[in-house]
């Protein structure tokens, strides 16, 4: 199977190029810049050519996924050259036009499926993203290779049609992104003390400023294209518009009735209030809960994960606000930004510390009663602490130098390189407290 991706070095390009190459295809990807493609070859395996035209010709599938304004005239270039019986489809945020251009500039018997990856590049895999199809002209086959590349890969798959994409998306992103952005611009224009304004907050205030920030931050051609892009885009801005307009209307002649009452009818229509409410309030707990372990962790080691480098960092937490923790890594102060990084839970945390340590065993010799059963003890000693990684019955003696009755167990214990001292100290403890004499 070989399969052209136009514009594959890019974002989305890259990302699946990776993808097909794993599942030991061919991958030729194109684009304007050859120094990129280049890098592109070595670092993903894949061939580089730079004309699309050429290119196209060779793909048993064949990707558009170009920036938005140049995708109508790509696939002008490209469709007439895609071999009959193969496959075209293309992965634009918007579907009417793009599936239009690919049925029509493409031969008969040319496959095409127009594609929208519900999702950024930077996922680390297509498990639970919503992956949605718009089928234009295509046998059974090609859909079947579509849809079982993408179960295998448990994303999840939606099939639609090229107007009913671009009426649901006019709102899924159209509104939002433009709800959003507007948001952020007020902000702007009032010029704002964002920072101050987290400190009199509430946690949706915080959750919903998160969510500025995230789609601010992305590219901003991108999401200009969105808007531009999308035949039903305005007519929504229409309609945004006038309940803004109505409402501020309304609070302007201080008419609280009728805004109570539009407000309550909104909610009627809303999907499920009380689902929304039971799922921001998870969200708000997990942005809070955070937060509270790690307070509750003053004096404590934890393990803290960086999401975007995902090194991760193990010490003794010294202080916290807000905004950043601060711990104390093998003696180094190290101040990390609470946004970016996740608390790992104490498995997690312990795995680490035994690859960034590595594990050093000991023996331990007690003597017991006879009747004593030493692989209990083994079993309890490993859930004893977390220092402790396994625990061995290396031997049990009853020879002459034990007193009648009783036994010397020798126990091989692997524990975390790091803090060993204590951890004996505590496994000790632990052998006197059940009875144990040391020998
Ligand atoms: N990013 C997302 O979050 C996202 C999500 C879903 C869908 N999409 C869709 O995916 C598509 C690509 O988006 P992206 O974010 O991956 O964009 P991107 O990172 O900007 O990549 C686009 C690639 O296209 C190349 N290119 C530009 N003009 C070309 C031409 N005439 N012929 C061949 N290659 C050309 C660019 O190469 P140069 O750098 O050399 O110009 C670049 O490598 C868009 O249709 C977008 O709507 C994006």
């Amino acid at each position: 199977m070989k399969i052209v991706i136009i514009g594959g070095y890019g974002g989305m390009g890259r990302l699946f190029a990776k993808l097909f190459r794993e599942e030991g295809c061919d991958v030729i990807v194109t684009g304007r810049t050859e120094s990129k493609g280049r890098k592109a070859e070595k670092e993903l395996g894949v061939k580089y050519m730079k004309d699309n035209k050429k290119a196209s010709a060779e793909g048993d599938v064949v990707i558009v996924t170009v920036p938005i304004d140049v995708t109508i005239e790509t696939i002008k270039e490209v469709a007439p050259c895609v071999k009959k019986g193969s496959l075209l489809m293309d992965f634009t945020s918007v579907k009417t036009e793009p599936c239009r251009a690919m049925d029509e500039f493409s031969d008969n018997a040319v496959n095409v499926i127009g594609t929208h990856p519900m999702f950024g590049p930077r996922v680390s895999s297509l498990e639970g993203q919503v992956f949605i199809l718009t089928p234009i002209r295509t046998t059974k086959k090609w859909m079947k290779w579509i849809t079982g590349f993408l179960e295998k890969h448990n994303a999840r798959i939606i099939v639609s049609n090229p107007q009913e994409h671009d009426d649901m998306l006019a709102v899924v992103q159209g509104l939002t992104h433009f709800a959003y952005i507007s948001i952020g611009k007020t902000l702007h224009d009032l010029d704002f003390d964002i920072k101050r304004s987290r400190e009199f907050s509430s946690p949706i205030y915080e959750l919903m400023l998160d969510i500025v920030g995230r789609i601010i931050g992305q590219d901003p051609h991108l999401y200009a294209s969105i808007q531009v892009q999308n035949p039903r885009v305005l007519d929504v801005h229409k309609a945004f518009f006038k309940a803004a307009g109505e409402l501020s209307d309304m609070v302007r002649k201080r008419d609280t009735e009728r805004f109570v009452e539009i407000m309550s009818k909104s909610a009627k229509h809303f999907d499920d209030v009380d689902a929304a409410m039971g799922r921001s309030d998870k969200a708000i707990a997990s942005l809070v809960s955070e937060l509270k372990q790690l307070k509750k962790g003053i004096g404590k080691e934890v393990a803290l994960k960086h999401i975007y480098s995902g090194n991760v960092h193990i010490g003794v937490v010294k202080d916290i606000d807000p905004e950043f923790v601060v711990i104390d890594e093998s003696g180094v102060s190290r101040r990390l930004k609470i946004s970016n990084i996740t608390l790992l839970d104490d498995k997690e945390r312990i795995k680490h510390k035994v690859e960034g340590f590595g594990t050093i065993k000991r023996d331990f010799s007690h003597i017991f009663d006879k009747e004593v059963d030493e692989n209990f003890i083994a079993q309890l000693l490993e859930e004893f602490n977390e220092g402790i990684i396994a625990v061995k019955v290396k031997d049990v003696y009853a020879g002459k130098q034990i007193p009648g009755g009783r036994k010397s167990v020798c126990f091989r214990v692997s524990l975390v390189n790091s803090d060993v001292k204590i951890t004996e100290k505590e496994i000790n403890k632990f052998f006197k407290r059940i009875g144990g004499v040391s020998r």
